[in-house]
């Protein structure tokens, strides 16, 4: 990659101011530094990519600016983010790395926002622009000109999708009757879904890599992530995963990352660890108490399925290994706790809103009905044979990894966001568009003669059954980490809620949650401030 090492050193210097609390520079000018640094930091940023230059390194500290005020993603190594190992090195045929679309400026994914810009300053010639992936579809499309660049991108440019096409296994206990793409992927045997880049961020507390588990599942030769072979199991279904994108992503012929990279690929992520550190209402997340942003999440504890107060009502729920799953006797149903100091502050104070929103986000009752891997009978046997019909819990009992918010269970769940009309009954009622995606119907099959049956679902999204073969596990999706979400809209896995609010929404129509305007807009601050 090419580096420019006397302006770097220079611009280190100036960065670093930002992160060194204690010189004298920062004391004298703290104030003004404090409100003007997210927009100095882009400023400088904006510039320097503008002259088609790249920073080899970014220290600790810096602000990354985004709609709601700015992340801090923090490396426990090296000081700051090397931008000159492997993950950020074109390793396979098409210009791409793993950096085009795990950026540091958003939370290690890429925002929408992010991809139009791109698209925009380099006329469509960034390499995420590539018709692997990157189109709506793969073929019939013309990309001749910029008109048609604008049209084959759609998706990416305004929901930050990227196409995931996936074959259907031989060995499925369901048939797929039908595919409606309207970008003209409508092959049936390797399904085209659209889905958002996860964070490559906070991977320590991951229980499954990709929304759909695949990079942990028997099925794809990785490992299921348990109690038992954390984190050896993590660690090695990340090294795999980092040789499948470069195959896939990267359209590599295979020879890298070597095992070497694929390690340095591995340390790199793991040392990562992001937040929001800055709001624009509140100021700085971790003043007057509190602890926002990414320094204090280093220190996080963290156990494989020990957290759940489903796993607490249900001790075998899709576990194969065990009826006990031990914890630390530490267990709590209030998840965050960052902004607990907040709490007594003034009502009309920023600060108080976000710590509102956090015990909204951890006492609020949920009704939650009809979310397969919960509701259903799945591997549960026994004892709870049939399921749980309706399970009141909290956005915690899905989000329940501590000050995380991703499921602490390797347990993918549909509730619903792959739904081709998803819980809208009636359009303005804040149910979300998916008019976009694709629909695909698959039916049962008899096992008995291998035809379809009349069982079949429509959705948009195949998810865990498109690994596993399993047509109960139509559209179950991991949820994912809720830190560092200001950096990263739009949300859930097909980009379907443009905001916050959005995606709050969601869930009042989808499991009836009823919050007054200024329970909505608490609950919004405290996940901007996540
Ligand atoms: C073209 C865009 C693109 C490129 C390039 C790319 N990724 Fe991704 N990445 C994605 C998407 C999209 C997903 C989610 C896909 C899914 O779940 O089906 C993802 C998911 C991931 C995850 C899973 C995180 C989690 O929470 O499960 C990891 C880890 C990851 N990528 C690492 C990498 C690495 C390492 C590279 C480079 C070798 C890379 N990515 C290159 C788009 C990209
Ligand atoms: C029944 C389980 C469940 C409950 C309850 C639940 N969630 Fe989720 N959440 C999920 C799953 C699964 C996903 C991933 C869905 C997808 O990507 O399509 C998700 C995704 C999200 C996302 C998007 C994250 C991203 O990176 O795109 C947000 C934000 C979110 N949830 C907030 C909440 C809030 C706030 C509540 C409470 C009002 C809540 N969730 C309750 C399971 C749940």
């Amino acid at each position: 990659m090419q580096t420019f090492p006397a302006q770097q050193s220079r611009l280190t210097r100036f960065l670093s101011l930002f992160s060194a609390r204690r010189s004298a520079f920062w004391r004298r000018h703290k104030g003004l530094l404090m409100s003007a640094a997210p927009f100095l930091v882009a400023a400088l940023m904006a510039v320097v990519a503008a002259s088609g230059q790249q920073f080899s390194f970014i220290p600790n500290g810096v602000f990354f600016p985004n709609a709601n005020g700015a992340s801090q993603t923090y490396s426990t190594t090296g000081g700051g983010i090397d931008l000159t190992g492997p993950f950020f090195q074109s390793l396979g045929t098409n210009g791409r790395s793993c950096g085009t679309c795990h950026q540091p400026s958003d939370g290690m994914s890429v925002s929408a926002a992010n991809v139009q810009q791109r698209f925009v300053l380099t006329r469509g010639k960034d390499p995420i622009f590539r018709a692997v992936d990157g189109s709506n579809c793969n073929h019939n499309i013309d990309v001749s000109t910029f008109a048609g660049m604008s049209a084959a991108y759609s998706l990416l440019r305004t929901r930050g999708l990227i196409r995931v096409a996936i074959a259907v296994s031989s060995n499925a206990d369901y048939r797929v009757v039908s595919v409606n793409n309207p970008y003209g992927c409508n092959e049936s045997d390797v399904i085209s879904m659209y889905r958002r880049p996860l964070p490559t961020t906070n991977l320590r507390f991951l229980s499954a890599v990709m929304f759909d588990g695949r990079e942990s599942s028997t099925a794809t030769g990785t490992t299921k992530i348990l109690y038992s072979n954390y984190p050896t199991s993590l660690l090695n279904d990340l090294a795999h995963q980092s040789s499948d994108a470069t195959t896939g992503h990267a359209q590599g012929d295979g020879t890298r990352p070597t095992p070497e990279e694929q390690q340095q690929i591995v340390n790199f992520e793991m040392a990562l660890f992001t937040a929001q550190a800055f709001g624009f209402r509140t100021a700085r997340l971790d003043a007057q108490g509190a602890s926002g942003g990414p320094v204090p999440l280093v220190n996080q504890p963290f156990f494989i399925s020990s957290y759940s107060s489903v796993n607490f009502l249900l001790p075998q729920f899709e576990q194969p290994g065990g009826l006990v799953i031990p914890g630390d006797g530490q267990f709590t149903p209030a998840i965050f706790n960052p902004f607990d100091a907040w709490t007594g502050l003034p009502s009309m104070h920023p600060r108080a809103a976000v710590a509102r929103g956090q015990a909204i986000f951890n006492s609020k009752p949920i009704n939650i009905t009809g979310v397969a891997g919960i509701n259903d009978d799945v591997s549960a046997g026994g004892l709870l044979a049939g399921g749980i019909p309706s399970l009141q819990g909290t956005c915690g009992t899905c989000h329940d990894t501590p000050n995380m918010g991703n499921h602490s269970f390797p347990t993918p769940l549909d509730i619903g966001t792959s739904d081709p009309n998803p819980s809208n009954p009636s359009a303005n009622l804040g149910g979300l568009d998916v008019g976009y995606l694709p629909t695909i119907t698959v039916c049962k099959t008899d096992p008995g003669t291998g035809l379809p049956t009349s069982t079949c679902k429509t959705t948009t999204d195949l998810g865990q059954a498109l690994i596993d073969g399993k047509f109960d596990h139509v559209g179950k999706i991991k949820g994912p980490i809720l830190r560092g979400l200001s950096a990263r809209a739009p949300y859930f896995h097909n980009g379907s809620a443009a905001t916050l609010l959005d995606a709050v929404h969601f869930y009042e129509v989808r499991f009836g949650l009823v919050l007054t305007p200024q329970e909505e807009s608490d609950l919004v601050a405290f996940l901007s401030a996540l």
